[in-house]
């Protein structure tokens, strides 16, 4: 009988009935195997292209024999769709990050700000946990009656996935609970790491078996959690250290300190290296301590955290832009590399912002591999007298972007060559470059028309914190910009329906295929719904980041609200040039957004200059015709009595600081303005307070004590 090796070689034509089964046969289980591979395990053994002539093959021996095919054919199978990844997971409370102190000064300020945002007396001492800092990446476990119910990874603090499964294999997380006063509803948060002996091992069995090997421990920790099939995390030896909690039924007690000692009672792992501090000066010395024991731990650590140990303070202070205001990063000095500097290039922003970048001879610093790092800018480049051919000191700190420290000048060669910095943008255009007098920064003047500027537009539009969509990076939307398949944002929703169009289908392009293809096509579609502020962040206008744009979308609310009060704020400011007007003199939607607490004058005017081009009016009409953007949802605020309500605090107060009584109203759902108007719903009127509170006399405003404010904040 003729060996199934040779019937995969054999013409479609010359297969026998009987041969034309064992195929089917064969193909179907290898398609099967590859799918499994590439959709689940995201590490595929065979290239697309291979893979296609798998799937065509199976399809025309099958048009030859169509009483053959098989119930578990793989053209039977709807559509080469994703088979679904890991469920979402919604965290009941934001799984947060951390702000970063990167010296003694910054620890210092952070205990500095907490004295005042608290209003503590001077010598009041502010109790810390210094705790490592470890690389990993964060997860939590959820208990119910003491036993796990369900893990998940942070992803964006909001949504994580669901790895139940994999987080179960963890010797670390216990499945039940020890101890008797377990809270019947507890959710653990730690870090997932990896250990070098363990990295080591794997890495050099990958090796063995020609797969690819992880860089560092961090990735190797990431991937290995991340694993549809649980059955390979548990052979991958991840630890978790357990630091903090997330839904919990009951009180978790009075300090954090006494929250490790719990977790500890309850079966977790803490990390053996945290230390209660009385003050700052211990908080230093503890930052030191763990960094001396550092080298010798067979774990990464990025860091030390320091955490206020009082909970009630914790819960005053509250959190600002995803990060808690009652910890901070402390983290450990960048680590560094020597390399040559081959060339320097330009980099054109979305704004036009000209930025150099270091064209480096490849080097490891940390654990990975850098080849380009940003110069920052012209002066910087003359500051720090980096030249092209000399030797220069690379840094990389955490997930920044690499920089060039400065130039080793023992090592600067002969025909090392300074760097003039460009006139005209590298772009076709050759359009100057323009430099305001008290500017760092140079611009290409282009604006839309510059195609640098268009793509970074795209990549912004596509980046982790905007759409985020998978399969479609920076790489993906670079090509399709080049050929002309997007040049605006709207594009990338017209892809798959355009893709039919052209002579050469994406998934017959060089490095793609049907799979990756319809990968895209399907993360692009559940892009077709965003949140607001994602909306909003994405359309990459200056000076808008993440926190501005959710200010925003906190106050607007809805896409259509936004949109309107933005053309009416543009068009008031176009009939009122003249910047030194007040704001409410401009008009009424330009003074309503200026009143939002945070947004400033200048970002206001980026504002309305984005909405005064028709260009961009153009984008966001197309992209509302295809997308839904999710209304702003403020979190649960049960029966808050400032929820959607405008407060404005005035004067000075006794028992909070102002940015306390800011927080604490925000929390509660409330808007804090800077300045009165007839929108204002309430203002709180401190001691020797002036015109404002003349003002919401005469427009007839509720006002408020301080001791009536704290009666509804909930605080007397
Ligand atoms: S506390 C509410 N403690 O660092 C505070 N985070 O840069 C949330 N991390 O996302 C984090 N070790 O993944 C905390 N001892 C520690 C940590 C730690 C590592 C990670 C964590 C977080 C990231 C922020």
């Amino acid at each position: 009988m003729t060996t199934p090796a040779r019937i995969d070689r054999l013409a479609i034509d010359a297969l026998t009935r009987e041969q034309a089964e064992f195929e089917l046969e064969r193909l179907a289980r290898e398609i099967v195997h590859h799918d499994g591979l590439y959709y689940q395990k995201d590490a595929p053994e065979i290239a697309d292209a291979e893979y296609d002539l798998l799937r065509r093959r199976n399809e025309e021996v099958e048009a030859r024999f169509p009483d053959l095919v098989r119930q578990d054919s793989p053209s039977k199978r709807v559509g080469a769709g994703p088979v679904e990844g890991f469920a979402e997971v919604r965290h009941s409370t934001p799984m947060l990050s951390l702000a970063n102190a990167f010296g003694p000064e910054d620890v210092h300020e952070f205990f500095a700000r907490i004295r005042r945002f608290l209003k503590l007396h001077a010598v009041e001492p502010i109790e810390t946990v210094a705790e490592p800092k470890i690389d990993g990446l964060s997860a939590a476990g959820r208990y119910e009656g003491g036993k796990v119910v369900r893990g998940a990874t942070r992803g964006d603090g909001v949504l994580g996935e669901d790895v139940t499964a994999n987080l179960a294999t963890l010797v670390d997380l216990p499945k039940t609970l020890a101890g008797r006063d377990v809270p019947e509803l507890l959710e653990v948060r730690g870090e997932v790491y990896m250990r070098h002996d363990d990295f080591a091992a794997l890495n050099k069995t990958r090796a063995a078996n020609n797969e690819a090997l992880y860089a560092n421990p961090r990735n190797s920790a990431a991937g290995s959690l991340r694993q549809l099939d649980a059955g390979i995390t548990a052979t991958r030896k991840l630890r978790f250290f357990a630091y903090s909690w997330g839904e919990i039924s009951e009180p978790p007690g009075d300090s954090h300190w006494h929250f490790l000692q719990r977790l500890e009672s309850w079966g977790f792992a803490v990390n053996p290296l945290a230390r209660k501090c009385s003050d700052v000066d211990h908080a230093l010395a503890a930052y030191e301590e763990i960094a001396d024991k550092r080298a010798s731990l067979d774990y990464d650590l990025d860091g030390v955290v320091y955490k206020i140990d009082r909970l009630d303070w914790q819960d005053r202070l509250g959190m600002v832009s995803r990060a808690p205001r009652w910890a901070i990063a402390h983290k450990f000095p960048a680590e560094q590399a020597e390399t040559l500097l081959n060339a320097i290039s330009i980099q054109v922003g979305r704004t036009g912002a000209m930025t150099p970048v270091a064209e480096l001879e490849p080097v490891t610093v940390g654990g990975v591999v850098v080849s380009r790092a940003t110069l920052h800018n012209e002066d910087e480049i003359a500051r720090r007298d980096v030249r092209i051919g000399d030797t220069v000191v690379v840094q990389r700190a955490g997930d920044v972007i690499p920089q060039v420290v400065r130039a080793v000048l023992g090592k600067r060669p002969k025909k090392a060559k300074p760097f003039t910095f460009p006139t005209i943008c590298p772009c076709d255009l050759k359009t100057s470059v323009v430099r305001g007098h008290d500017e760092v920064v140079a611009r290409c003047s282009g604006e839309l028309a510059c195609p640098y500027q268009q793509v970074a537009r795209l990549r912004h539009f596509v980046s982790r914190d905007a759409f985020d969509i998978e399969g479609l990076g920076v790489k993906q939307v670079s090509a399709f910009f080049e050929r002309g398949l997007v040049r605006t944002p709207v594009d990338i929703f017209n892809l798959e329906a355009n893709d039919g169009d052209k002579d050469k289908p994406l998934a017959e392009w060089d490095g793609w295929g049907a799979k990756s293809a319809d990968k895209m096509f399907a993360a692009i579609d559940e892009r077709r719904k965003i949140d607001l502020e994602r909306f909003i962040y994405a359309l990459g206008i200056r000076r808008i980041g993440l926190a501005t744009a959710r200010l925003l979308a906190q106050h607007y609310s809805s896409l259509g609200l936004w949109h309107k009060s933005m053309r009416a704020a543009a068009e008031e400011r176009l009939d009122a040039p003249d910047e030194s007007k007040k704001p409410e003199v401009v008009g009424e939607a330009y003074a309503e957004l200026c009143n939002i607490d945070g947004i400033g004058l200048s970002v206001a005017d980026d504002l309305v200059g984005f909405f005064s081009e028709s260009h961009n009016l153009g984008i966001i009409k197309d992209l509302e015709a295809c997308l839904e953007v999710a209304d702003f949802i403020a979190p649960a605020l049960g029966s808050s009595p400032l929820a959607g309500k405008t407060i404005v605090f005035t004067g000075a107060m006794e028992a909070m600081s102002r940015a306390e009584a800011k927080a604490r109203a925000e929390s509660l759902g409330a808007k804090v303005a800077g300045s009165v108007s007839k929108k204002t719903d309430y203002v709180v009127i401190g001691a020797d307070a002036g015109s404002k509170a003349k003002k919401a006399a005469e427009l007839g405003l509720t006002t408020l004590t301080e001791a009536e404010w704290l009666k509804l904040a909930e605080r007397l």
